[in-house]
């Protein structure tokens, strides 16, 4: 069994769309394994977003990461990483096929309402960023 992170996006969050996109993600067959509401501080957005850091969008994003709460989740599942990836669709939510959530529910580039990491070894540096090891159960 494979674990992802999500992080419902401070937009999702305020927009009220956290039950619809856990309740999406639960019926798909996921467990969750973790679930927080935080308001990241920049030191753990920066982090977050490391990989990012020198692009040209890396301030305003961590700006928008540290607008207010977002909703942090460990998913639980086969091939979680890549089946939740496809399940959120791409960066561009004017360009996610309709069906995933960026798709239905964003037409933004930057405010795409939920990120979730893209390989197994940023699962576990986003993890560290947000969770502490008693946070996570097994079952
Ligand atoms: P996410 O999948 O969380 O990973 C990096 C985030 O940076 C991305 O979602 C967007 O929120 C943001 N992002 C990526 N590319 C751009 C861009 N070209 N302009 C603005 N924001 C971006």
């Amino acid at each position: 069994m494979e674990r992802t992170i999500v992080i419902i996006k401070p937009d999702g969050v305020r927009r009220g769309l956290v039950g619809e996109i856990l309740s999406r993600f639960e019926k798909k067959g996921f467990k969750i394994r973790a679930l927080k509401m935080i308001r990241l501080s920049r030191e753990q957005a920066e982090k977050l977003y490391d990989i990012h850091f020198g692009k040209s969008f890396f301030n305003d994003l961590v700006n928008y990461m540290t607008s207010g709460p977002v909703v942090a989740v460990i998913l639980e599942g086969d091939n979680a990483v890549n089946a939740v990836r496809l399940m959120i669709g791409p960066t561009d939510g004017s360009k996610a096929p309709p069906g995933t959530i960026r798709g239905d529910y964003s037409l933004s580039i930057r405010e795409n309402v939920i990120h979730a990491s893209d390989s197994i070894d940023r699962v576990e540096h986003e993890v560290s960023v947000i969770f502490k090891p008693e946070e996570i159960y097994d079952d």
